[in-house]
């Protein structure tokens, strides 16, 4: 999508269901930063092949990463895009596998890319308690901490088992929609 101020909003959809939960508070999201004037993007990553990290340390040892696959292009992308929304389904109240395989992998990238980045976390979950999300929300806040990222808003769909479910719960998607319009709105 065009936008007038061109700054760039990357949508990363960590479910493997198409039109799932995930997706639409992530498309919400994006949809809040168009309407502020920026232009977003948005990427599947089960869609994409994204190796887990093998622990070789070829990457700290002054090479590159071993694995061969679609990691190196995202990473460009990511460094493109001011603003990164971050979508994960709990799984086991954890991430899902193609999430933290992908998190994984930021061993091995230029840890420059991440300071500074604004971010957007999108968690649905089929439990209607907040705190079965506790963990992902922790792991992101102390990576965000770690890694010098500010995460802006942080957006959960609670109660949302069933394909789509979340398409109900219209307070969500506006609190979705307007996460991704501040975080636009607030980041020069
Ligand atoms: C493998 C798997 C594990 C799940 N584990 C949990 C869980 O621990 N807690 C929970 O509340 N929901 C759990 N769910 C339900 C999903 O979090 C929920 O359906 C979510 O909305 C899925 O997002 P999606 O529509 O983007 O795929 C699980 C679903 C699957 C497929």
């Amino acid at each position: 999508m065009e936008g007038t101020n061109h700054m760039r909003v990357l949508g990363i959809v960590g479910s493997p269901r198409r039109g799932g939960n995930t997706e639409i508070l992530v498309d919400e999201i994006l949809a809040g930063a168009a309407e502020a004037g920026a232009d977003t993007e948005k990427i599947i990553l089960n869609e994409l092949n994204i190796l887990p990290c093998q622990a070789c340390d070829a990457c700290k040892d002054g090479g590159e990463c071993v694995q061969e696959d679609d990691m190196s292009e995202l990473l460009k992308q990511m460094e493109s895009c001011r603003i990164w929304v971050l979508g994960t389904p709990v799984y086991w109240w954890g991430p899902s596998a193609q999430l933290k395989a992908f998190i994984d992998r930021w061993y091995g990238a230029n840890q420059a890319i991440f300071k500074g980045r604004t971010i957007i976390l999108a968690i649905s979950l089929g439990s209607g308690n907040k705190k079965t999300a506790q963990h992902i929300v922790g792991m992101f806040n102390d990576i965000a901490d770690y890694l010098g990222m500010n995460i802006v808003a942080t957006v959960l769909a609670l109660g949302a088992y069933k394909l789509g479910a979340v398409r109900k719960h219209a307070s969500v998607l506006a609190k979705a929609r307007q996460a991704g319009k501040q975080a636009v709105d607030g980041t020069s």
